[in-house]
């Protein structure tokens, strides 16, 4: 062959990276590991272990313990001892140890990059110059973190004990995406990894042990789901961090519901990678192989959907088919192969079942003639088209190196069909208009949004998904909030069980319920007063059993008008924080001149002084609320690519909220604003306390310019209307302040659609007090962070 054939080929032999290293760190362990526990290696209770094997091979690496729940104890047990004294230490002294991890890390790179790649299948390329550096970089950032905790985060404490289950895609990086976060702000760790890939983790475990770190702070506790069900029902886990299938993320929001743990869920996606036509396709291209063949697919934030415009269509597609004849499979250890094996034969059989369910759902599949290792499993890079939107392959996450392909005519076409989906973590846009790509950006429901390049990652930018791909965020500020709280939340007292209605009886009882008669109060539904569908209303008695009043007693039909209602008021989201501001202070404006009259009827029910106060103080939240407007912005990264990340706050929609019993009027102002002034539409249902209150209301947001649909309120027993809410699809978050009962009953609920909750966890807060009643907390739950990733540069 001539140089000019070889340079027109690119044919070159096999690079393969020496695993001696990596062997012999396996022998050196016996290629038997049992769990880290208070920082010593033990056997597993049970006895057993499993195999934990090179996919590309299918040779065995090592044995590992199989976690039971007296293992999974002892773990939690020693992550609680170690605990007080980890949060007590300074935040520098914390820092040095994220530091020495950091450096750590960077010493055995090569070494945990090998073990990655043979435990995984993924190519040595992507661990040697992804994985490993990103979790390096992970340490360094949170090692910062921790420096500057008490600076940045003042009143704030760790939740505790955190237990995290990780996935077997990323192994080391979510290790560390999980634990670096955790260790910065003070919580101590019990980590289970994938059982398909617990190696880099057992390394791991033994760096900690190298650099001196303090024995429970890190535990690693190995298995299959059954360990990972025991870490979630263990009773004295304080939150639970989970990355993995949207299936077992639901599984544990339903066993965590009844409890107070806190959960973030980072689950699945089908993220569209949408090319328009003035795109520079050959860089497309290029961001198509690293957006869905990178680790054979088998990312939660692959770009599986394109979504082409049609003018670009065909000459798009030769260009990606060209570009696939020339991808190399092979062995992941040799330094030139795209793509390597499948983790495990159980996935390569779920990916054929899904590609073959297309086929016969209609698709085309065209795969590249590459050459395929004859052991080991590999799945060749795959193109569907012809796929309806609807057809399996465009719906459900396949994990595996199959792109589906679909075309559309219009940017709003794009955003429409990109929305059309359950999930929302990431997604592609490639255009060269920094008009079209920012304003399709900003209407793609999605936590990541690349645009003109695809799958960066970096610790200061949050990564996190929308809808079903679940929520919380991983990396950046907004990542550590996941692992603390306010201080004075974790102290706040137990609100006692306050029932209006008998909790067995969520229907209403025509015979105990009155007539409506023409002066009650009525319900507020998009802008308008209405009647309740149920044709009854609800007695409202002061403390000495007087009659106060009567409000509609409101039912399923009434919160499914409130919802449509919701939804339809999108205008809000877009209208200018600056005009939203304006609203709130007209409405703070015309609550001062009806001051006397509101605390005079208000007084009925908490009394004279206590009316008094609670209008003053709800006089001086809605003021609080117009500052924070146009103040609670997003922030811009500066990653160290040539790129930068615009970290926006976005509205989640629509929201449920089921106002606190006490403060009937400064209650509902402290939960309905920050999510208004964020740009969310609500329903509300106010106090049964005194629901009279939605009478006032009404007339204050109808003189105060805000647009109909904004805030609907419905009035009647919590029990049944929390559950419709809670239960609607249309209702993308449910926060819940009553008792401790309502907060489960919240979480349970909406476990379905896996819906954000935002609850007091039955906890009394002063309302009155704007530390505990105002600000940034609730900021923070009215909105979700969406990174704009736009590069910079030539
Ligand atoms: P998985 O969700 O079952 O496993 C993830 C982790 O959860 C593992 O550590 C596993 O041991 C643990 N786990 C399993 N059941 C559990 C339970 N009931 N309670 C607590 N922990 C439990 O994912 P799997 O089975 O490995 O893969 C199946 C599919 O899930 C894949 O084909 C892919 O579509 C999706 N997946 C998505 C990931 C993502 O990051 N989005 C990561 C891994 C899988």
């Amino acid at each position: 062959m001539s140089i000019a054939e070889r340079f027109v080929a690119m044919e070159y032999g096999p690079a393969p990276e020496d695993p001696k290293e990596a062997l012999a760190w396996l022998d050196h362990h016996g290629r038997s590991f049992g769990h880290f526990i208070n920082g010593t290696w033990l056997q597993p209770t049970s006895g057993k272990y499993f195999d934990t094997t090179d996919p590309s091979t299918g040779e065995k690496l090592a044995v590992v313990a199989q976690g039971a729940a007296a293992d999974v104890d002892a773990a939690v047990k020693a992550a609680r001892a170690a605990f007080p004294k980890w949060q007590a230490l300074t935040p520098h002294a914390r820092a040095r140890y994220l530091y020495a991890l950091a450096r750590q890390v960077q010493k055995h790179v090569r070494r945990l990059a090998v073990l990655e790649t043979m435990d995984n299948g993924k190519p040595i390329r992507e661990s040697r110059d992804i994985d490993i550096p990103l979790v390096a970089r992970h340490f360094y950032y949170h090692a910062g973190w921790a420096q500057l905790l008490q600076q940045e985060f003042p009143d704030h404490t760790a939740c505790g004990v955190v237990g995290q289950i990780i996935p077997w895609n990323f192994p080391l990086l979510m290790l560390a995406w999980k634990i670096a976060p955790a260790l910065a702000t003070g919580n101590t760790v019990v980590l289970k990894p994938a059982e398909f890939t617990p190696l880099t983790a057992l390394a791991f475990a033994e760096i900690c042990q190298e650099i001196g770190l303090p024995a429970g702070v890190v535990n690693i506790v190995t298995g299959d789901g059954s360990t990972g069900e025991a870490l979630v029902e263990h009773p004295d886990v304080d939150k639970i961090a989970f990355t993995g299938s949207t299936e077992v993320g639901r599984a544990i929001r339903s066993a965590t519901a009844k409890s107070h743990k806190r959960l973030s869920l980072e689950l699945g996606g089908k993220s569209p990678f949408i090319v328009f036509e003035d795109a520079d396709l050959d860089s497309a291209v290029e961001g198509l192989v690293d957006g869905i063949w990178l680790n054979q697919g088998q990312v939660c934030c692959a770009g599986s959907r394109l979504l082409m415009q049609e003018s670009i269509a065909e000459p798009l597609i030769i260009k990606i088919r060209d570009r696939l004849n020339t991808l190399r499979a092979g062995p992941p250890l040799d330094k030139s192969i795209d793509i390597g094996a499948i983790v495990a034969r159980v996935q390569l059989d779920r990916i054929q079942r899904l590609v073959d369910q297309g086929v016969a759902e209609g698709a085309i599949c065209w795969q590249p003639q590459i050459e395929l290792p004859s052991r080991g499993l590999y799945f060749p890079p795959t193109l569907l088209s012809n796929v309806h939107p609807s057809s399996i392959v465009a719906q459900e996450e396949i994990f595996g190196p199959v792109l589906a392909t679909m075309t559309f005519r219009t940017p709003s076409e794009a955003i429409e069909l990109a929305n059309n989906t359950a999930y929302g973590l990431a997604a592609c846009v490639w255009s060269e208009s920094i008009n079209v790509s920012l304003q399709v950006a900003a209407q793609l429901k999605a936590g990541v949004v690349w645009v003109n390049c695809t799958n960066l990652f970096d610790a200061s930018c949050g990564f996190g998904g929308y809808r079903e791909s679940g929520y919380g965020r991983e990396g950046g500020r907004e990542g550590l909030l996941e692992y603390l709280e306010p201080a004075w939340f974790k102290n706040a007292p137990a609100l006692p069980a306050a029932r209006i209605a008998p909790a067995e009886k969520p229907d209403p009882v025509p015979e105990i319920a009155v007539p409506i008669i023409d002066r009650t109060v009525k319900l507020y539904i998009g802008g308008k007063q209405a009647r309740s569908d149920s044709g009854y209303s609800m007695e409202v008695r002061d403390g000495h059993g007087e009659l106060l009043g009567e409000v509609p007693l409101g039912n399923r039909k009434d919160i499914r008008n409130a919802v449509e209602a919701a939804r339809k008021a999108t205008t809000w989201a877009k209208t200018s924080a600056h005009n939203r501001a304006q609203v709130l202070y007209y409405m703070a404006e015309n609550l001062s001149l009806r001051r006397e009259e509101i605390a005079h009827r208000l007084a009925a029910a908490v009394g004279d002084e206590s009316a008094a106060v609670e209008v003053n103080a709800s006089i001086e939240r809605i003021f609080s609320y117009a500052a924070w407007t146009d103040k609670f912005d997003g922030a811009v990264h500066s990653p160290p690519f040539r790129n930068i990340a615009i970290a926006m706050n976005e509205p989640i929609g629509t929201l449920g909220i089921i106002c606190p019993q006490e403060a009937p009027l400064l209650g509902f102002l402290s939960l309905v604003l920050p999510a208004i002034a964020a740009g969310n539409s609500i329903v509300a249902v106010p106090s049964e306390i005194y629901p009279i209150i939605t009478g006032d209301l009404y007339q204050l947001f109808d003189t105060s310019d805000l647009p109909g649909g904004v805030v609907n309120i419905v009035t009647g027993y919590v029990e049944l209307l929390l559950k419709v809410l809670a239960e609607h699809d249309d209702v993308d978050a449910i926060w819940c302040f009553r008792d401790e009962a309502s907060a489960f009953a919240a979480k349970s609920f909406s476990t379905g659609n896996l819906k954000q909750v935002f609850t007091n966890e039955g906890r009394a807060i002063d309302w009155f007090d704007a530390k505990q009643g105002e600000g940034r907390w609730f900021l923070q739950h009215a909105t979700q962070v969406k990174n704009v990733w736009v590069p910079y540069g030539e």
